[in-house]
């Protein structure tokens, strides 16, 4: 029996030998992005997220926005086409956590800073409907009542400064008054207003 035969005929033999070869292959991919900076460096022009834009960002997260919405575009012809250029790593290396998500029941968000006025994103959270006649996004009226309780944007500051994000003492202490007397709806429109506007390729 030749080698190859012995091998295709016992399972126990082929299931060791598939598995090598796939962990051969994940190392390959693996071990390199682990050391290159290429993933961790920030691309030209980012900045922390400014304590009104992270406040918004946390009332995202908290109203669940990315469980409909991605904020990846993928380097594939149709994506890009729709949404402009592909995200890059460098992009959200200050986001902790990410927020990339797969599940598209709206569209993907990653580019969507400065692509509609204030306005229209204010008339769109009050009621999707107003805007997108065949909209299914819930309305978060709330968001316009709701103000925002400054007491613990610095703490979340210097959170996230333990963790790489370069906050400044100045953006620390300032943080509290930057927020204060806002709406929420303020807050999440200054975040969606700036997402992926510093690779800007849409015409
Ligand atoms: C149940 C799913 C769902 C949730 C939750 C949801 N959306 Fe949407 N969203 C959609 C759908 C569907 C559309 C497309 C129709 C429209 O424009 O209203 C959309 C569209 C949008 C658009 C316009 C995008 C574009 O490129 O035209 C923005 C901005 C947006 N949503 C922001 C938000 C924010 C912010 C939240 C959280 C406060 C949120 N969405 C929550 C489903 C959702």
């Amino acid at each position: 029996m030749s080698s190859h035969e012995k091998i295709e005929k016992s399972v126990p033999l082929l299931i060791v030998l598939v598995l090598v070869a796939i962990s051969f292959g994940t190392l390959v991919e693996l071990v390199p992005m682990l050391f290159s900076k290429k993933l961790s460096e920030p691309v030209a022009g980012l900045m922390p997220y400014t304590a009104l834009a992270l406040e918004g960002r946390d009332i995202y997260i908290r109203e669940g926005c990315n469980n409909c919405h991605s904020q990846m575009i993928r380097p594939l012809r149709a994506e890009t086409e729709r949404y402009g250029h592909y995200s890059v790593a460098g992009e959200s290396v200050y986001d902790h956590p990410f927020l990339f998500g797969s599940k598209r029941t709206g569209p993907d968000l990653a580019r969507v800073g400065a692509r509609y006025s204030d306005d229209w994103h204010r008339a769109h959270m009050y009621n999707p409907r107003d805007v997108v006649p065949k909209s299914n996004m819930p309305a978060f009226p709330w968001l316009f009542e709701n103000g925002i309780d400054g007491e613990l944007t610095p703490v979340k500051m210097r959170t996230l400064r333990t963790l790489g994000v370069p906050y400044t003492d100045t953006d620390i202490t300032g943080a509290t008054s930057a927020v204060s007397g806002k709406k929420e709806i303020d807050a999440l429109i200054v975040y969606l207003q700036q997402l992926g506007t510093l690779i800007q390729t849409r015409r």
